[in-house]
């Protein structure tokens, strides 16, 4: 996070308020965005909170400023502004040392401040990692039995980002910095590439920054009103089954102690093309919650994260293992875990366990239950980038890019996320997501094998109906010729 909002908050706990009096609160890091220094180090604000060094977070990014030190470690009694001699020689209070070369002869030092913020900074929080799983297929369509990232040499980036343009060419703001997403108004892929009539309310700049506008010839427009310009636009090309994703945001990519693992939780599958909430179709990534937690009634809630680790050491007899990927869970051993976590009397109401789309509990005999439940329901997030060239569009190679009998947008696997050993491989298809009939998609799908012949039948059709149209034209200039000879 660049800090503040959460950063900021004023805790009502007095333990929580004493730490705070030596951390100091994480403000807003204005050069997180705005430092153009090539020495500026993002990480290192991340080195900096692990240590609760929330004061000194945004100085330890500079190039010329660095913080040792770790208010962790320093009593509740600790006054960072008035400090005094600390007991134990081995804490070292948190201090910052300037580089005093930075520094001119008045000890005035240079920022380098832009208001165009350059991509690095945005990328450092906003990156994502493709990464093959087992039974996706590569370029070839050869199937993968690795779990692998994707090359950095074979990774494109967005098409727009290659001819020249910056992130906040189109993420723009104004002072509030209230960042424009881009999903409607002028900014939005509509807005640039798409005449429309003019609205009050959208200052329309079609062909803002030179955007070509689409001929998308032979499209029917009712693809334009039931999917998004991203479905066809963005992200990697969907194959016989999902990929993953790993994020900055999610996998901490760029700290230090990232887990660069491919196989690192979370697992984040994309792409999805599911229905948003307005109704159109378009790209997703998707997250299949997995987690602890007590019902009541129909409520589910998880379990506080503390009280599942007590409890996990408790069977566990030991701490437990960091894994980078999921530890295998039979469900012999939920059921075990359920009838533990309901005996220990740690939670409220019924304790049930949630993954994989399904929630895992015991009815009154004790037997485990599984069913589906909307707290299992996966978590989908709609995505943008990257927008590849026009000629890899969805439907360059025709409409069975989609409609076809086995098409990856209607009928490819979206890969089902759990531990629980029984459900590892599963997968449900992708025209689930999609509030469309399943069968009645396949057998449109279908249509399209025959369309070429239908086309052919009805080309046919035209050239006897013309034919005999033609004969009977003759036919009657004959006719014609004849009555007027014989008058004559
Ligand atoms: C998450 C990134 C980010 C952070 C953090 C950030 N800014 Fe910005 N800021 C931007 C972007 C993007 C713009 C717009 C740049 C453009 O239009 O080219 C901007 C614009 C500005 C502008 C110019 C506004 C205008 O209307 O011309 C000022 C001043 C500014 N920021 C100050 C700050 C200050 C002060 C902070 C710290 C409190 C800060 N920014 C933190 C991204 C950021
Ligand atoms: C230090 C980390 C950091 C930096 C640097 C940063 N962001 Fe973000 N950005 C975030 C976080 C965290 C959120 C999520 C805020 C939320 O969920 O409320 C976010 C949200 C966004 C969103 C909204 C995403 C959505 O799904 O609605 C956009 C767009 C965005 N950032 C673009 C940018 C751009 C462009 C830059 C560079 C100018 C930038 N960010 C720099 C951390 C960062
Ligand atoms: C050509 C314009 C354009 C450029 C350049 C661009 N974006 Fe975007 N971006 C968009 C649009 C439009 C959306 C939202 C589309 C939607 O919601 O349908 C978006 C969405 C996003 C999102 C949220 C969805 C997602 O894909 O995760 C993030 C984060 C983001 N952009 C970051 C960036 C960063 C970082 C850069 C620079 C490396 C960048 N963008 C460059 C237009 C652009
Ligand atoms: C059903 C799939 C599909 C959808 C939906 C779609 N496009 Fe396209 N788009 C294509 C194909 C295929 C091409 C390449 C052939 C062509 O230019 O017609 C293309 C080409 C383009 C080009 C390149 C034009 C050029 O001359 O270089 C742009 C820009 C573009 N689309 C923008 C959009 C925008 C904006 C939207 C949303 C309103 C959108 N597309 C929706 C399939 C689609
Ligand atoms: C700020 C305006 C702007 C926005 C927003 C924008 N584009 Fe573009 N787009 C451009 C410009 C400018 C170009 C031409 C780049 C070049 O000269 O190569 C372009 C080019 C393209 C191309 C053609 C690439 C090629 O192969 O020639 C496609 C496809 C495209 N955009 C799709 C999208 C999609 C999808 C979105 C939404 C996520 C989007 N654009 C949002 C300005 C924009
Ligand atoms: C990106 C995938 C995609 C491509 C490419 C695509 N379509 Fe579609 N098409 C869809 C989706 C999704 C629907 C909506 C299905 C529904 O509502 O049942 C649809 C609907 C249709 C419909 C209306 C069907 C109905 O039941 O309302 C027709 C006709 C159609 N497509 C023809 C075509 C033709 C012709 C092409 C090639 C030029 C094409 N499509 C390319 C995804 C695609």
């Amino acid at each position: 996070m660049p800090g503040g909002g959460p950063g900021e908050l004023d805790s009502e706990n007095p333990d929580e308020i004493m730490r705070q009096l030596v951390s100091g609160k994480l403000e807003v890091n204005c050069m997180s965005c705005h430092s153009a220094d090539p020495a500026h180090d993002q990480a290192e604000y991340g080195v900096q909170v692990a240590r609760q060094n929330l004061r000194w977070a945004a100085a330890a990014t500079c190039g010329f400023a660095s913080v040792s030190g770790s208010a962790a470690r320093m009593p509740d009694t600790y006054d960072p502004l008035m400090p005094e001699p600390l007991d134990d020689p081995k804490l070292i209070p948190p201090s910052i040392t300037y580089r005093k070369e930075a520094f001119d002869h008045r000890g005035q030092v240079f920022f380098d401040l832009v208001t165009k913020v350059p991509d690095k900074r945005c990328y450092f929080c906003h990156s994502n990692q493709d990464v093959y799983v087992f039974g996706a297929a590569d370029c070839n369509n050869n199937t993968l039995d690795l779990w692998d990232g994707v090359p950095k040499w074979l990774s494109d980036e967005d098409v727009h980002l290659s001819s020249g343009m910056d992130c906040v060419s189109c993420h723009r703001n104004d002072l509030e910095h209230n960042i424009e997403r881009g999903t409607w108004g002028p900014l939005s892929c509509e807005g640039c590439h798409i005449p429309q009539p003019p609205r009050a309310e959208w200052t329309w700049k079609v062909g803002t920054l030179g955007a070509p506008i689409p001929k998308h010839a032979g499209i029917p427009p009712v693809h334009f009103d039931k999917l998004t310009c991203t479905t066809c636009h963005s992200g990697i090309r969907p194959k016989h089954r999902t990929m993953r994703a790993k994020t900055s945001r999610a996998h901490a990519l760029g700290i230090h102690s990232a887990n660069k693992s491919p196989i690192a939780l979370p697992h984040i599958i994309y792409p999805v093309f599911a229905e948003q909430e307005y109704g159109k179709i378009g790209p997703c990534k998707l997250i299949w919650p997995a987690f602890w937690g007590s019902m009541q009634g129909e409520n589910v809630e998880p379990i506080a994260i503390e009280i599942v680790r007590q409890g996990a050491e408790m069977i566990a007899g030991k701490t437990l293992p960091r894994f980078g990927d999921w530890p295998s869970l039979s469900t012999e051993r939920i059921a075990q875990d359920l009838a533990f976590a309901s005996n220990s009397g740690a939670i409220e109401g019924r304790a049930v366990y949630v993954s994989g789309g399904k929630l895992y509990r015991l009815d009154d005999s004790g037997q485990l239950v599984i069913e589906d439940h909307p707290a299992a329901e996966p978590y989908l997030w709609p995505i943008a980038h990257y927008v590849r060239p026009a000629v890899q569009s969805l439907g360059v190679g025709g409409c069975g890019d989609c409609h076809s009998a086995n098409s990856p947008f209607f009928f490819g696997d979206v890969e089902v996320d759990t531990p629980v050993t029984v459900e590892k491989g599963s997968a449900k298809k992708m025209v689930e997501f999609q509030n469309l009939n399943p069968t009645y998609t396949k057998l449109f799908a279908m249509s399209f094998v025959f369309r070429p012949f239908l086309k052919i039948v009805a080309l046919c059709s035209c050239a006897i109906i013309g034919i005999v149209l033609l004969l009977y034209v003759l036919k009657a200039v004959l006719c014609i010729t004849k009555a007027v000879v014989e008058k004559d």
